[in-house]
């Protein structure tokens, strides 16, 4: 049912430290940061040649991934995100299967625009999985 890795998303506690270093030191191609204030986050983009890597910093007081810096002070890997052909579909199977689906289970529209869902990472080895529609 997963098709590709589409991203994994890294918690990190200073974007523009992160973003230099993937840069200069590992010599990627990254963005500009882009705040995306409906998620509660600002990102970097960057752009591998077969998958993509999200660093995540905390925007505004209620951001969803303040929680994780309180467990992660230095940051960490945060979720993987899968594609998916038809999200609603998935999202069926999985729960018939016992998985937990997060908030009200009802795809939301993602960093890219797309539908999006995630999974309870205590169903999944301790990992959150985002489930991204392509
Ligand atoms: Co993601």
């Amino acid at each position: 049912m997963i098709g590709r890795l589409n991203h994994v998303a890294i918690a990190v506690p200073d974007l523009a430290k992160a973003a230099e270093q993937y840069r200069a030191t590992l010599g990627a191609k990254v963005s500009a940061p882009q705040p995306l204030p409906d998620h509660g986050v600002t990102v970097v983009f960057v752009e591998l040649a077969n998958t993509k890597i999200e660093l995540l910093h905390p925007l505004g007081a209620a951001s969803p991934i303040a929680g994780f810096f309180e467990k992660n002070a230095s940051g960490g890997i945060h979720h993987v995100c899968y594609e998916v052909a038809d999200i609603r579909a998935a999202r069926d199977r999985l729960q018939r299967a016992g998985a937990r689906v997060l908030g009200d289970g009802e795809p939301k529209t993602g960093a890219h625009g797309k539908p999006v869902l995630f999974l309870h990472p205590k169903d999944f080895s301790g990992a959150l999985i985002e489930l991204e529609q392509v």
